[in-house]
């Protein structure tokens, strides 16, 4: 008998799980995000108020056969403030599709955010047909969805040979030769001035600035100082540096290491937060050129950033980015029907 209950394991066999279906399901057909067991303890397992609320996982006696993992979040929606989840990792054992495994976790899911007053789940579906199945099994619950419209990536290649020959698309390898041919970006070398590692005394600068943020979007995450100060450091996994102007913080920028599995995997460096204030434009790139020199020196091949239109492109086209296919649709399960999402159109969450 299948049964659906929160997960009490470890980071190391939820990261295993969850490699091998996506692995099995996408490998050389689609890139695939390889997080592993130091991204899952960062991000879901290490304690935290309601950590494991809406960690779900199917079990078929001993053996782990599916999950559905989301974590609470608050959100700005337009002038208020509701509680949802940011979700992901749906993953299914291949020897059991189709037997309702997945509805059953989103059942349960929906139960549990019912219950706890969430009034809806936030997730991304990777929009490649005939290919992914996020699509087909989102459009299963589909009285509950709302598509978000489609996002894509601000991507900075930084090791050109790694990533020519990476890409399993044909044409996306050719995208990358000429990028290089037009457009690398300016040398990484760049004046630290006033540019440092995050340190815990700087978190109400950091989460001002984070807040500042929402002003210019219709949903976005509220982050608490307990969960930021998380986010921005822990362990080795999360990389912060913040610029001080003025004697004070003034910007920031927060990613960490994922690998992606194309035709072999490489290391990424995912930018989950970045928050420039008021900074002039010149302190921004030179902001932006010390983290990607940073990633670069951590080893990491080209660097990641959601396309959101809140963000300022400016910085980002002088830096080196550019920007990719709308691959991805913001997805939000529904659980209180009462909480309108149609008007969403600018939205920035982190990726997941
Ligand atoms: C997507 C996934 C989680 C679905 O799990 P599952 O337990 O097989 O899902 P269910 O049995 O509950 O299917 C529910 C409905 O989704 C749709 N669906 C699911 N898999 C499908 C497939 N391969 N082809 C067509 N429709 C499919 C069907 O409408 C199905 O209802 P039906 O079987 O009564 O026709 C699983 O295929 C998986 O792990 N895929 C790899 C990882 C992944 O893509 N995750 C989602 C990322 S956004």
């Amino acid at each position: 008998m299948i049964e659906c209950r929160t997960y009490e394991g470890g980071a190391a066999e939820l990261a295993r799980f969850i490699q091998d279906v996506w692995r099995g399901s996408y490998a050389g057909r689609m890139p695939v995000p390889l997080w592993d067991e130091r991204y899952f303890d960062w991000q879901l397992l290490s304690e935290r108020p309601g950590g494991r609320d809406y960690l779900l996982v199917a079990y078929d006696g001993t053996r782990l056969v599916g999950s559905l993992l989301a974590e609470g979040f608050r959100f700005r929606l337009h002038d208020r403030e509701v509680d949802g989840s940011m979700a992901s990792w749906m993953a299914v054992d291949a020897d059991y599709r189709r037997k309702g495994i997945g509805t059953m976790l989103y059942q349960e899911q929906r139960r549990r955010h019912v219950e706890r007053g969430a009034a809806f789940s936030l997730a991304f579906v990777y929009l490649q047909p005939g290919v992914s199945l996020g699509p087909v099994f989102s459009s299963s619950v589909a009285g509950d969805t709302v598509i978000l419209g489609k996002v894509g990536w601000w991507a900075r290649v930084l090791d050109h040979r790694a990533v020519v020959g990476w890409d399993v698309s044909r044409r996306n390898r050719l995208g990358v030769s000429i990028l290089r041919a037009l457009h690398s970006g300016p040398p990484l070398a760049v004046g630290l001035d006033g540019i440092r590692g995050y340190r815990p005394a700087d978190l109400p600068a950091c989460l001002a600035l984070v807040h500042g943020l929402l002003a210019r979007v219709d949903l976005g995450c509220v982050w608490s100082p307990e969960r930021l100060a998380h986010q921005l450091r822990y362990e080795d996994v999360p990389r912060t540096l913040v610029v001080e102007q003025d004697g004070r913080v003034g910007g920031l920028v927060n990613y960490y290491r994922l690998d992606l599995l194309g035709r072999h995997p490489i290391g990424a460096g995912v930018i989950d937060l970045l928050a420039f204030g008021s900074l002039p434009n010149t302190t921004r790139q030179r902001l932006l050129l010390a983290a990607l020199a940073q990633m670069r020196e951590e080893g990491m091949k080209f660097a990641l950033l959601l396309r959101w239109p809140a963000w300022p492109s400016r910085p980002l086209w002088a830096t080196g980015f550019v920007p990719m296919p709308r691959n991805l649709s913001p997805i939000c399960f529904v659980m209180d029907r009462t909480v309108s999402l149609a008007r969403v159109k600018r939205l920035q969450v982190h990726f997941r």
